[in-house]
């Protein structure tokens, strides 16, 4: 069969800012997956749309080739309601791991389907797998199951979600064309809309340690991502939240589980606690259980109860003891003052270099390597006070991870104030509705 177009006259009308049809886009997204595009030209049309953008209804046409690329999942058949929630990703950001169980202990099943680190962000999956036994990879059946039994799920995707944008993923990141706006929201909500649940809160993450450096793009991709899950029949919303400063006292795999369990049971930072119930009333409601208060599944051990049955099922030891790194080195106060900044992008790639991340798909990472913080912007400090504590296995990583935070923290004289955006900056619905 002859194909319906060509990748040439595609890449041309984009380079020549012209809207791309409904057929030229399912037909490029088809025949890329076939590899009758081929990687140089799909990574042309990936600049062309990088640098003249697409409109609306070429995004959400887009996602849905490239959902039709792959399988879609159903939980319709399951008997509670569904919600999920997608962080673009941030130094420190464990909120998954204590918002999926309690929301699921709020009467709302959670299909969290997760990935890994790369770069200084860190990866859920990485995290979880820190636990003894814990494994990320389930079949559909034993998710459905789990799903009806515990309520909740947190696993890697098959990779028969949205295949188009796993080979797309990859020739992005090695193309320089990461950062477009309408290749990012199509990426990301194709696979939520491909994983199949009903609700979905978006966190889009601000500032140094973001993707989004500035809350104009951050409110771009937001309302572009909303309006695609509402095109797709997801009730979607988004938070953009503030990454300026990492989340919590923690970044590194078992050293945010730690964390994220002492949420759990009632304590943790106050900002991992108000981030984690402000995203949990968003589901609840997204799904329809705008009535119950999550607060109290937090306080009465309901949540921590979900946390541990979620653990056990994926073959976890929820009691078990978390690794912790080899070999620790302590940062101190240099002076004395008011702390008025912790760098979230530089703290994520120190902890990065420490072993807490991965630069290539393959490298393995270390499960209690990362950095934990004494002080957050707003604490006042002590010359010689401690600041953080460097934790790896490789003590030959402590330089360079030290010369990443180079620079990262500032202690301005007693009585100053740190000029920081709130944790919630913005809450974005579908357009026409806020
Ligand atoms: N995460 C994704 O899944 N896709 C992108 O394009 C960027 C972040």
């Amino acid at each position: 069969m002859p194909e319906a177009h060509d990748a040439v006259e595609v890449i041309v009308a984009k380079r020549d800012k012209q809207e791309l049809s409904d057929g030229q886009i399912d037909w490029v997204i088809d025949a890329y997956v076939r590899a009758v595009v081929a990687d140089e030209q799909m990574s042309s049309l990936a600049m062309a749309i990088l640098l003249n953008g697409m409109n609306r209804r070429e995004i959400s046409r887009w996602t849905a080739a490239m959902i039709a690329s792959g399988k879609r999942m159903d939980f319709s058949s399951l008997s509670l309601p569904t919600a999920d929630k997608h962080s673009t990703g941030g130094v420190g950001d464990k909120i998954t791991l204590p918002l999926v169980p309690l929301v699921a202990a709020c009467g709302v099943a959670v299909p969290q389907l997760s990935g890994r680190a790369l770069g200084h962000t860190g990866g859920t999956l990485d995290k979880l797998e820190s636990i003894p036994g814990w494994r990320a990879a389930l079949s559909n059946d034993e998710m459905m199951r789990q799903l009806e039994n515990v309520g909740a799920v947190i696993c890697a995707a098959g990779e028969g979600l949205a295949p188009a944008d796993r080979k797309l993923y990859a020739l992005r990141d090695v193309t320089g064309t990461v950062e477009s706006i309408a290749l990012i929201a199509s990426s990301i909500m194709s696979k939520k809309i491909a994983e199949g649940t009903g609700a979905l809160v978006l966190d889009v993450k601000v500032g140094s340690g973001a993707f989004m450096k500035d809350v104009v793009a951050a409110r771009e991709l937001a309302r572009t991502m909303v309006d695609l899950g509402q095109d797709a029949g997801v009730n979607t919303v988004a938070l953009l939240t503030n990454m300026a400063t990492p989340l919590g006292l923690t970044a590194g795999n078992a050293l945010e589980v730690r964390e994220s369990v002492e949420v759990l049971a009632g304590g943790g930072p106050p900002d991992v606690v108000e981030l984690t119930l402000v995203l949990a009333r968003e589901m609840l409601s997204a799904a329809g259980r705008g009535d119950v208060d999550p607060a109290d599944a937090l306080e009465d051990g309901r949540a921590m109860d979900v946390w541990r049955r979620l653990v056990s099922a994926q073959g976890g030891d929820p009691s078990a003891s978390l690794p912790v790194a080899k070999e620790t080195h302590q940062i101190r106060a240099p002076g004395s003052g008011v702390l008025t900044k912790l760098d979230a992008l530089q703290v994520g790639i120190a902890a990065w270099r420490l072993g807490a991340g991965r630069s290539r798909k393959e490298d393995q990472v270390q499960a209690g390597a990362g950095i934990e913080m004494h002080a957050k912007p707003g604490a006042v400090l002590r010359a010689g006070d401690a600041l953080m504590t460097l934790h790896t296995d490789t003590p030959e990583r402590f330089d360079r991870a030290i010369d990443a935070l180079e620079g990262a923290y500032f202690i301005a004289p007693e009585g100053s104030r740190p000029d920081l955006l709130p944790l919630v900056i913005e809450r974005i619905t579908v357009t026409g509705e806020d």
